[in-house]
């Protein structure tokens, strides 16, 4: 086959500084998925990229590009209790304790919305759903796309992994960024959600993005510019889009980990939980349901009562799991004491998830085992007065050889003063 373009082309015209035209990206995207554009070749494009950017127009060129590498999936048919369904997915950049999909899904589902939820798996610091969920003894995260249909009809709510069909020049891009460290550029973070997203077909989306230590935008005014390019993409798609800035300086809720995890959305789901996990869950949950037209719904008051327990019990039946059994726990733990009086005024967000990872939460290669039993337990929050010799964190693993590297990784994490600590509201700007 005779290509149109030329790959050094393509990199030297990006290197140069300038915009990429869109039959060049359509062209690169789709020649690097079919393998005519090698991987040393894609290294080098994504590395330009990431030093000059792309401008609007070629990231949505790129987005569009994406999308067509692989399927779309289509909702639009989906009809439940004899009506069509809304349908609303919600899309965290990545944090630590960040577990609100899994509360949050039947939550929305609860009012007649139906929510596929096509989630990751962990990689470095932050903490997958998949992996979260797959602590549930029997939990299934590999649904067909029929399955996938039928519990969106009969439970409501589905939170599985995404199709190898869905977007795969994403696939394969997001794994070679990861060996390059081409990760944190705006663009190519933009666009890589976007496709997958906008491909997945949702009529509606609501997007987390992280600001903070634990996630990729540490400072509010990238984490703004992240966050419009991603509404203006899906916008621009048809997909209605908003975005809420979070805070993620500290970890959220009090467990970080993959069965605590679980163990805390249950509590949520029962009316309790911690209340900054319960302040995101609700506001992103009015988020999606007003973005599907449901503007009288009190998602605060669902979750005292306990009203969307009966949902995730269906929805984690009816992918193989028991919600009554025992969550596995770790075999050894350790403690983590406090060094003097005062009020905690730091918890850093990427130490604790990176202790977490340490003590075999997470995993360093994609295809690594996870421990689901593993994580950290905190005992105060910012904000938090403490007592010196009292615990603040424990530590948990089933392979004691791994305490050692989790304590370095929390070295400086911890910050006790006289206070006050710095307040820093859960969810800090609203984008639409
Ligand atoms: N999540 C993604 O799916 N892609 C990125 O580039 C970053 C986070």
């Amino acid at each position: 086959m005779t290509e149109p373009f030329d790959a050094v082309d393509v990199i030297r015209t990006k290197r140069d500084g300038a915009a990429l035209s869109p039959a060049q990206i359509s062209w690169v995207l789709d020649a690097y998925t079919r393998g005519a554009v090698a991987e040393e070749q894609m290294s080098a494009l994504a590395m330009a990229i990431f030093l000059r950017g792309m401008d609007r127009e070629e990231t949505a060129g790129w987005t569009r590009a994406m999308i067509d590498s692989g399927e779309r999936m289509d909702f639009s048919g989906l009809v439940r209790s004899g009506a069509r369904s809304a349908t609303a997915d919600k899309h965290s950049t990545g944090g630590v304790g960040d577990k609100t999909t899994l509360p949050l899904a039947p939550l929305v589902a609860l009012h007649g919305v139906a929510v596929p939820q096509l989630s990751g798996r962990g990689l470095g610091h932050t903490g997958g759903t998949l992996d979260k969920l797959e602590s549930i003894p029997g939990w299934r995260a590999e649904l067909s796309t029929e399955e996938m249909m039928a519990q969106l009809r009969d439970v409501g709510a589905v939170i599985c992994a995404a199709g190898a069909g869905l977007a795969p020049a994403d696939r394969r891009l997001y794994a070679l960024r990861d060996v390059t460290g081409t990760v944190e550029s705006i663009p190519l973070i933009a666009s890589s959600i976007m496709s997958k997203k906008i491909a997945e077909g949702t009529r509606s989306l609501v997007l987390d993005v992280k600001v903070g230590s634990g996630a990729f935008m540490k400072d509010l005014a990238s984490a703004r510019e992240l966050a419009r390019t991603m509404v203006d993409l899906g916008t621009g798609a048809g997909v209605r889009t908003t975005a809420l800035l979070t805070d993620m300086s500290t970890p959220l809720g009090l467990a970080v980990g993959n069965a605590v995890e679980v163990q805390e959305s249950v509590e949520v789901l029962a009316g309790g939980g911690p209340a900054d996990l319960v302040e995101l869950t609700v506001a992103l949950a009015q988020e999606m349901l007003a973005a599907s037209g449901i503007r009288d719904a009190d998602p605060a008051q669902d979750l005292r009562d306990g009203r969307a327990m009966d949902v995730w019990r269906a929805m984690v039946t009816a992918q193989g799991g028991d919600p009554d059994a025992p969550l596995p726990r770790a075999r050894e733990s350790e403690t983590v004491l406090a060094e003097a009086d005062g009020v905690l005024t730091g918890l850093d967000a990427y130490r604790v998830g990176l202790a977490s990872w340490r003590l075999g939460a997470g995993r360093a290669r994609r295809g690594d085992p996870v421990q689901a039993g593993a994580g950290v337990l905190l005992h105060a929050k910012p904000g938090d007065a403490v007592l010196a010799g009292r615990p603040l964190l424990t530590l948990l693993t089933d392979e004691p050889a791994r305490f050692a590297r989790a304590r370095e990784a929390l070295e400086g994490a911890v910050v006790i003063g006289p206070g006050p600590a710095p307040v820093h509201p859960v969810v800090l700007e609203t984008v639409r």
